[in-house]
């Protein structure tokens, strides 16, 4: 689908983006690439980053692929420093890197459950934390929005409660409060922008094709108000509304795109 946006709405931009050679983050690179960003991914598989970052090149996207874990501090630091040397500076930092599996609050041990909020919550935090001080160097002057930005991909599963997800769900809750938190210190003091995203169901993900069975995906799209599933490029356009100047009063807030869906009820 052709984009809303004009092509230089980041441009000049340097953005990295954990998770960013599959799924959502692949395709939040993809775009924020085609709109004039240059782009660094990590992810832990080299094999899936350098099939990332040949894509991106081939759409005439600046692109780096940088292999790290977001649970290792020593990782963060490393990948967001290359990122730097690499491209000069960092403006847009984007957490998507994410864990999970389906399991019962019975069945997960606490090591299952401590593994997702490493990957999800103290893993967002982590690379905020290493990035900091190139996101205030990183913006200032260069945009009219001030500072860098930062963009957490969120869920909405806990905004009620999810089953067998209950790591999932604090992991991610953790993440909306790190976004409040950051958006209210770092916005006042650096001029750095926090914000999230919540995504519905998105088709051709890995998160839906491990998450939800065939008989829950057609009974969701019963359920839903817009009556189908996202796209992943709904979820890369809403982020480059919140990275570009277009969001630059925006700060705070986790973006709800799923369509809707977690508003409704089955109909009676
Ligand atoms: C129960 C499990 C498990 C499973 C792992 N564990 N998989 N428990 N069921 N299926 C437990 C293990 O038993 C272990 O605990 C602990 O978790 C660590 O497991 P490891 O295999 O050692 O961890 P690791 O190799 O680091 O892998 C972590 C991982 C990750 C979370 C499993 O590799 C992963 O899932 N990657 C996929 C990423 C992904 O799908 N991303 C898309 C996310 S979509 P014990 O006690 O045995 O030591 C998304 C959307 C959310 O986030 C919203 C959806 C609607």
């Amino acid at each position: 689908m052709e984009s809303p946006f004009r092509a230089d709405v980041v441009k000049g931009k340097v953005c990295l983006i954990t998770g960013g050679g599959s799924g959502i983050g692949f395709e939040i690179s993809t775009q924020l690439g085609k709109h004039g960003a240059s782009v660094a991914i990590m992810g832990r598989r080299k094999q899936v980053l350098d099939h990332a970052v040949s894509s991106l090149r081939s759409l005439g996207i600046n692109a780096a692929g940088f292999e790290g874990d977001v649970r290792k501090q020593e990782d963060a630091r490393r990948v967001v420093e290359s990122t730097v040397t690499h491209f000069g500076h960092l403006d847009i930092l984007v957490n998507a890197a994410a864990g999970n599996f389906l399991v019962s609050a019975e069945d997960l041990s606490p090591n299952g459950f401590r593994t997702v909020m490493d990957i999800d919550s103290v893993g967002t935090f982590t690379m905020c934390h290493e990035a900091l001080k190139y996101l205030k160097k990183g913006g200032h002057g260069r945009n009219s929005s001030g500072g860098g930005s930062i963009l957490n991909i969120s869920a909405t599963l806990h905004y009620t409660a999810s089953w067998y997800q209950i790591h999932v769900s604090a992991a991610k809750a953790a993440v909306d409060s790190i976004t409040r938190n950051l958006a209210l210190e770092w916005g006042t003091d650096y001029d750095i922008r926090v914000n999230g995203i919540a995504p519905g169901p998105i088709g051709d993900t890995p998160g839906m094709s491990k998450l939800v069975p065939d008989e829950i995906k057609n009974k969701t799209r019963e359920l839903m108000p817009l009556y189908k599933l996202g796209d992943k490029w709904d979820i890369a356009m809403a982020a480059l509304y919140l990275v570009s100047d277009a969001g630059k009063y925006v700060n705070g807030t986790t973006l709800v795109v799923d369509g809707g869906l977690w508003l409704s009820r089955p109909r009676h």
